[in-house]
């Protein structure tokens, strides 16, 4: 009788040990593989309105809020002057470095706007980033030069406006 008892104990103990070891298994595999769960929000108010994001960018194109020099991005690109077609990321002159989009982005919202960089995963990054998609040209124009300076993003203020 203790024979068999130890026999089946042993039995027992082996396979609640495979039983565990086949869940770890899962959860591990669920860890891996990101898509197994359901949603995985990036913010906390996600955008799901395309047309209500497109007016946002609107707006925030011709904004002087967005940073404190006084300028808005359309006051050099007005109507999208400047932003040229060929995708990102690409070499710009002004911080003379290869960037993505969202890199370029910030790069006017510290400089020429004098404001903070915007959020990798705020809503304004997004729309600004819907803006200059639809409306970047082939063979975009310049930029404009609001203040006629050299270089409009070396000085503090760069149209010397309050
Ligand atoms: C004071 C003028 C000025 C303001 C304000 C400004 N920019 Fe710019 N931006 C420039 C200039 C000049 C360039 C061109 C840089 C170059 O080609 O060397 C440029 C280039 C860019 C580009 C790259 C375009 C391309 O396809 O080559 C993007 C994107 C951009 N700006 C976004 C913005 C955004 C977004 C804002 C507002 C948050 C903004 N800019 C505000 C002057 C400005």
């Amino acid at each position: 009788m203790p024979v068999i008892c130890g026999k089946f104990l042993k039995v027992f103990l082996v396979a609640s040990v495979f039983i565990t070891l086949s869940f770890i298994d899962v959860a591990a595999a669920e860890d891996k593989n990101p898509c197994a769960s359901k949603n995985i929000p990036i913010r906390k108010n996600a955008i799901k309105d395309s047309v209500a994001l497109k007016e946002m960018g609107i707006k925030l194109w011709g904004s002087t809020a967005m940073g404190t020099s006084g300028t808005a991005c359309g006051t050099c690109h007005p109507d999208g002057a400047g932003l040229k077609k060929e995708p990102f990321p690409k070499y710009i002159k002004m911080p003379d470095d290869i960037v993505t989009m969202d890199q370029m982005i910030n790069f006017c919202m510290v400089n020429p706007m004098k404001g903070k960089p915007l959020k990798w995963n705020s809503q304004e990054m997004t729309a600004l980033a819907g803006y200059i998609t639809v409306n970047a040209k082939d063979g975009a124009t310049a930029p404009v030069n609001p203040c006629g300076m050299k270089n409009p993003c070396a000085s503090k203020n760069p149209c010397g406006m309050k």
